[in-house]
């Protein structure tokens, strides 16, 4: 069967990893999704840089919109970021009948109702493993692994920067600002900080959890957000001597009166596991009702482990295309229309 053809919109930290995770196991990704996956054309604003990446055998272009027109294009990857564009030529890519696979927690934690609406009205996937903590599947663990529970509470390290950030001020005593640039450096750093050391991203990621586990629509404008700016060396240090850690955890929670969605440096107890979760690695604790509790670690952040989960969105995508439309379960979104009435609280 001809390979599935996929338009890549951005090739940066994470759009160069997905082209080179690709290129280096397409024989493996071939034979786990029963298809080849090609990337036909890649859309960047840099052309020259975007070239030497990909070599002369993908067309690069400027323009994003002519990979979204291109009738050849399956699947369209948008690794651009944002609300303003992104969201522009994720829409424009699903009324094309495009399914589309994005990392773009912002965008999904913002308009992702709208989004999943406008994908299941023409029947089209919207994939987004990568928009939360990078590497790991916790989407697929979610939506597929824990189904058979009722989800109570998850809470996690859910940002690669602000966990590398406390983790070199705590054992190198480094200082706030050169350890924020180091991670810039390692692509962990949204292309605005401000979202990571702010917890905006982290919360991003918990209100997109939080739709998934309990069936309620994204809700980011009610969640309490607090970053880590305000801490000081001193108050690592003061932590470490009582025996915690801080971390900054995203937090959400089921709760009599509906939902709890929170991001906040937490004093965390050094014994714990995720205390000891250290530079941009992420973890995340879910407690279920049947399972119990389940942990969840690895890369958070980074081109080649965040590439591995738009990869995986890529074979899933492959599969199910290949399936009858009619009897095919959008099992990679989550509902736009509740599956009940919680709401978050304010806090
Ligand atoms: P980068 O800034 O490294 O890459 C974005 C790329 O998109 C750049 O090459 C940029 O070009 C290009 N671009 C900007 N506007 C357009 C446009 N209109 N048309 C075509 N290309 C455009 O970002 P990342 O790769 O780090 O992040 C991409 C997405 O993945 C974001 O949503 C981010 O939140 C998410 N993500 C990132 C992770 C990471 O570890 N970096 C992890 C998980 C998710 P130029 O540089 O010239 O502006
Ligand atoms: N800026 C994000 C982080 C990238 O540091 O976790 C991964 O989503």
């Amino acid at each position: 069967m001809k390979p599935i053809q996929v338009g890549l919109l951005g090739i940066g930290t994470v759009g160069s990893g997905v082209f080179h995770v690709l290129a280096r196991n397409q024989q493996e990704i071939r034979r786990r999704a029963g298809r080849g996956i090609e990337i036909a054309t890649v859309a960047d604003l840099n052309v020259e840089r975007a070239r030497e990446i990909v070599g002369s055998d993908i067309q690069v272009v400027a323009d994003a919109r002519a990979v979204i027109a291109d009738p050849a294009i399956d699947i369209v990857v948008e690794l651009i970021g944002g609300y303003g564009i992104a969201k522009q030529l994720v829409l424009e890519a699903i009324a094309a009948g495009k399914h589309v696979v994005t990392a773009n927690k912002a965008l999904l934690a913002v308009h992702g109702t709208e989004i999943f609406a406008a994908a299941q009205a023409k029947g089209v996937i919207v994939a987004f493993e990568a928009a939360v903590a990078g590497g790991i599947p916790i989407i697929k663990a979610l939506r597929e692994g824990l189904t058979a529970n009722r989800i109570q509470w998850i809470a996690g390290i859910i940002n690669g920067t602000t966990n590398f950030i406390l983790s070199e001020m705590r054992s190198k005593g480094l200082d706030f600002d050169v350890v924020l640039k180091e991670a810039q450096r390692l692509g962990y750093a949204e292309a605005d900080p401000t979202f990571d050391i702010e917890g905006v991203d982290a919360a991003h990621k918990a209100t997109i959890m939080s739709a998934i586990a309990f069936g309620i629509p994204v809700q980011f404008d009610k969640a309490y957000v607090e970053g880590i700016t305000k801490l000081s060396a001193q108050d690592i240090r003061y932590a470490e001597q009582l025996g915690y850690r801080i971390k900054l955890l995203g937090i959400t929670k089921r709760v009599d009166k509906g939902v709890e969605l929170r991001v906040h440096p937490s004093l965390v107890p050094s014994k714990r596991l995720i205390a000891n979760v250290e530079g941009a690695m992420n973890a995340v604790v879910v407690q279920a009702d049947a399972v119990g509790t389940t942990l969840y670690y690895g890369k958070g952040a980074g081109s080649e482990p965040t590439a591995s989960a738009v990869i995986a969105d890529l074979v899933d995508i492959t599969r199910l295309a290949t399936a009858d439309p009619e009897h095919r379960v959008p099992h990679l979104a989550f509902q736009h229309d509740a599956l009940s009435d919680l709401q978050v609280l304010p806090m």
